[in-house]
């Protein structure tokens, strides 16, 4: 302070205190209030007063402090969901998290109508997040997730940002189809997302649906297409089997013991969903010539085993041979070419010779050789002429024609007196001794003749005396009749065919025999029966 302001205070003191000595003592009021603090008039008006400023509590001169209104209480001051702020000499204030004031300020001091109401949180976009869904509350809000959505990191319901939980879309992860049904396009995996399906190759798509839809549970659902196959089946071809297959080719194979003759040995489904079936033919694995057997010792009958369309060409050949005939050497050959597949060849096989027949099928390059003898015939009758004599030495005549079967052959000339109904049976071996007369008239054997000694033509002359083969041609006795039978042979081993003729008859020259068996017929002749059975010979002599 300067020397000039001390002397007008001092100048001011002097003159308050000569103007006015009843208040001589007492201070100006004004001069010792607080800085914080207004001087005013006493309401009475009897001087002056200090007054702390609004805001301030205090005694107006010594001390003026700040005043805390929000001591008071925030609820009570600021109104409900706020937050009180005490500046000096005032106070303001803000709302709590999730309340906003009414006039959008941030600080407000509520003694012009603002208060704090409830922020709608829900307002913002995708406060919840994606999939998330908002309830507001009041003062705050929470999330629950969408349908498709789930919660991670948390339960329902979440705050976002205290949480740290958030919603995530289902996944359903791949689609499974159902069998025969192949993925055909998909929108998606998630929540939503579609997936197409076709049938699989080979098949044809008989009803259903043909997609499947991602469900919020993270399930596929919907897909409930019947498929069915486009050929149907794996076809079957007889004799085989399937080696490989897939829906629309098929390979197979013949089974054992046959084997594939032609032909394709693939299925294929064809576009008009038919199997176009292999052309595989399985046959039994067969000699190509089968059941060989020779029929009447005549005809060779056999099998084709063959492709039925097929013509084979066969050569049959054939060579007999003789044990008892070394030179005999019967080598012939014969072809045809046929589709039949039971086929007969007859041959003219000789008789009593042992056979082998070979039948090659040229195109199969099969032969197959069977052997067969062929059995020993009744010699044919010899040619004669029958005649009737009166001498007691008739000379008989004969003529042979050669015969294959001439080293086997022989003539036996039979005697035979008549007397009565006279049966010969030609099988009948015949006794070489014209003297056992066990019986009144037996009939013998007078010549056996091995027909290689006959030639072309013989004769003979019953009752010469000479011997024939080891058979005595004895005198024939005067005053009888006899028969004279002539019978060739045919034997080799075991076996024995002969037939008979009647060749001659020789009257007695001292009577005449008369038969009268049959009275029917008026000529003379003769019946000749043959019964193969037996190869007897039976004579009925008729005469009237
Ligand atoms: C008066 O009040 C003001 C603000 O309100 C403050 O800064 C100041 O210190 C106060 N004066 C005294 C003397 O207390
Ligand atoms: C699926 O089915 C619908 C009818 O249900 C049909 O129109 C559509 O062509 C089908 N899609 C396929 C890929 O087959
Ligand atoms: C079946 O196999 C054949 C030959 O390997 C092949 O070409 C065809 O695509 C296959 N079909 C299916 C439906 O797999
Ligand atoms: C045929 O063969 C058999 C057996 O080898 C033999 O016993 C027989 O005598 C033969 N027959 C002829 C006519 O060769
Ligand atoms: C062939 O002849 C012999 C003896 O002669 C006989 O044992 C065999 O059975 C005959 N074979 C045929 C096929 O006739
Ligand atoms: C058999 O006899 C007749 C006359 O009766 C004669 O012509 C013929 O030549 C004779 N045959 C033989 C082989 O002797």
């Amino acid at each position: 302070m300067d020397k000039r302001s001390i002397t007008v205070i001092v100048v001011l003191l002097l003159c308050v205190i000569a103007g006015m000595p009843a208040a001589a003592q007492t201070l100006d009021v004004c001069a010792t209030c607080h800085a914080n603090a207004t001087c005013d008039d006493k309401s009475d008006g009897s001087g002056k007063v200090c007054n702390c400023k609004y805001g301030f509590v205090g005694n107006g001169r010594t001390f003026c402090q700040d005043k805390d209104e929000c001591q008071i209480g925030a609820i009570k001051i600021c109104g409900q969901h706020t937050t009180c702020h005490n500046t000096h000499g005032s106070y303001y204030c803000t709302c709590l998290a999730g309340y906003s004031p009414s006039n959008n300020m941030a600080n407000f001091i509520p003694n012009d109508g603002t208060h704090c109401q409830d922020t709608d949180e829900c307002t913002t976009t995708e406060i919840c997040g994606k999939g998330g869904q908002c309830k507001n509350l009041d003062g705050s809000f929470e999330c629950s997730c969408h349908p498709g959505y789930r919660v991670h990191n948390g339960v329902e319901p979440f705050h976002p940002y205290k949480d740290k939980a958030s919603c995530k879309v289902v996944d359903c992860g791949q689609p499974t189809s159902v069998e025969d049904a192949v993925l055909l396009s998909i929108t998606g995996t998630t929540y939503g997302g579609v997936a197409m399906f076709v049938c699989d190759e080979g098949f044809v798509w008989r009803g259903g649906e043909n997609s499947s839809v991602c469900g919020a549970d993270g399930v596929w659902r919907g897909l409930t297409m019947v498929c069915e196959a486009k050929c149907g089946p794996v076809p079957l071809l007889a004799n085989s089997e399937v080696v490989w297959h897939n829906r629309s080719v098929v390979i197979h194979r013949c089974v054992n013991g046959y084997h594939s003759w032609r032909g394709s040995s693939a299925s294929m489904c064809g576009s008009s969903g038919v199997w176009q079936k292999a052309t595989l033919t399985c046959i039994e694995r067969k000699p190509p010539i089968n059941h060989l057997f020779v029929l009447n010792e005549k005809c060779v009958h056999w099998k084709a085993e063959k492709y039925e369309e097929d013509t084979e060409v066969y050569t049959v050949t054939y060579i007999g041979y003789r044990d008892y005939q070394r030179s005999f050497h019967d080598r012939r050959k014969q072809s045809l070419s046929s589709k039949a597949d039971q086929l007969e060849v007859c041959l003219n096989l000789l008789p009593v010779t042992n056979y082998s027949i070979s039948i090659t099928a040229l195109s199969a390059k099969f032969t197959a050789t069977l052997t067969t003898n062929t059995s020993l015939p009744v010699p044919p009758a010899p040619v004669v002429y029958y005649r009737e004599f009166e001498t007691p030495v008739p000379t008989l005549r004969l003529r042979r024609s050669a015969n294959t079967l001439d080293p086997i052959s022989l003539y036996q000339v039979f005697v035979l007196p008549v007397e009565g109904i006279m049966v010969f049976d030609c099988s009948s071996p015949g006794s070489p001794d014209p003297s056992s007369k066990s019986k009144s008239s037996s009939k013998y054997i007078a010549a056996q003749i091995h027909v290689t000694q006959v030639g072309t033509e013989m004769n003979f002359t019953v009752g010469d005396g000479l011997s024939y083969g080891g058979f005595y041609n004895a005198p024939l006795e005067n005053g009888r009749d006899y028969y004279i039978i002539l019978r060739a042979v045919s034997q080799w081993k075991a076996a024995l065919k002969s037939s008979c003729v009647l060749w001659a008859k020789v009257r007695g020259t001292s009577y005449v025999l008369k038969i009268s068996l049959l009275s029917a017929a008026a000529s003379v002749g003769l019946v000749a029966l043959v019964t193969l059975g037996r190869y007897s010979l039976t004579w009925f002599f008729k005469k009237t």
